[in-house]
């Protein structure tokens, strides 16, 4: 194997990544948009390359020399990448985060429309890829961060939405796991990927409150409550495309998919030692 481009490696996906793939010998080129703050995040031996996910020239520049990538998609839905991959001469194989949310493209939902585009434009790069589809992450608990820190009450438009959530740390197992395999193996596959076990918000919650030790408590709200408060730390478009996604997944509940164990030989983490390992962010 040659080199392996990393985007989004400062991220909760693209950081393990990037240690997995160094820990097993494999040269990482890592992707990000600013190279000094990058170098306190990026461990030593991965090469560090400046360049936007939308700048089709500067990924074609951290491509040469690469044989195989891991790319997450960012608001140009993979387009840049995609025309950047289609020149790259000796690029091989590339590992896409998508989202099961690119399962049903008919539903109007920019997050949606975003990993059913990006998927789209990786395939008609024509260039080998597989296709990761994670529901939500665990990561989306830090959302919930204010409110062990402040009254103990984390409000929701959706209360019974249960979910899988998956461990990042699990996306980059499977992604390294694909990056390293034979690609005419990985090429081609769809890999939905889900945490061990449907949890709705109470059970979040309860899991939090008793990892972290604070009271915490669930409270339902109306969606428009919910949109103008979450509009003060968020986007309000991307406020109202997250209520969209739970909406769509508490009328239709996905399943829990085996898919991290078959791969990696182990079970998905569980959302409890997700937040075992991140209760100083929780405690602050
Ligand atoms: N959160 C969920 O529940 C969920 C569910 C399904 C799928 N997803 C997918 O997961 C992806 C996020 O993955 P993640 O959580 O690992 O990422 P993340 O933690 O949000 O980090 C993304 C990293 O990508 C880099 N980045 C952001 N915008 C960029 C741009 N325009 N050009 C180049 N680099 C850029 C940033 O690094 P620098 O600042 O160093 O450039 C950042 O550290 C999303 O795109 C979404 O498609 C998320």
């Amino acid at each position: 194997m040659n080199t392996v481009l990393v985007t989004g490696a400062t991220g909760a996906v693209g950081r393990h990544l990037v240690r997995e793939l160094l820990d097993a010998g494999t040269r990482v080129r890592a992707l990000t948009r600013d190279a000094e703050r990058a170098g306190s995040v990026l461990p030593d031996g991965a090469e560090p390359v400046v360049g936007d996910l939308a700048d089709a020239d500067a990924l074609g520049r951290a491509l040469k020399g690469v044989d195989r990538a891991y790319v997450m998609l960012d608001a140009d839905a993979g387009a840049a990448f995609a025309h950047a991959a289609s020149r790259a001469a000796e690029l091989r194989h590339v590992v896409l985060l998508s989202a099961s949310a690119a399962a049903d493209p008919g539903y109007d939902n920019p997050m949606f429309r975003k990993h059913v585009e990006g998927e789209r434009q990786l395939r008609a790069s024509g260039v080998p890829t597989t296709f990761l589809r994670p529901g939500a992450f665990s990561t989306l608990a830090l959302h919930w961060v204010p409110a062990v820190r402040g009254d103990g009450v984390v409000r929701v438009v959706f209360p019974q939405l249960s979910v899988a959530l998956i461990d990042p740390r699990d996306i980059a197992d499977v992604a390294a796991v694909a990056l390293r395999g034979a690609v005419d193996r990985w090429a081609g596959r769809v890999l939905p990927l889900s945490g061990p076990r449907l949890l709705n918000m109470h059970d979040r919650a309860r899991i939090i409150a008793e990892t972290v030790g604070r009271p915490l408590r669930v409270e339902q709200v109306p969606e428009e409550a919910w949109v103008r408060a979450a509009s003060a730390h968020l986007p309000e478009p991307y406020a109202r495309a997250l209520v969209g996604v739970e909406r769509y997944f508490t009328e239709r509940p996905p399943g829990v998919a085996g898919t991290v164990a078959e791969v990696t030989g182990r079970p998905a983490r569980s959302f409890r030692t997700w937040v075992t390992d991140h209760r100083d962010a929780f405690l602050g």
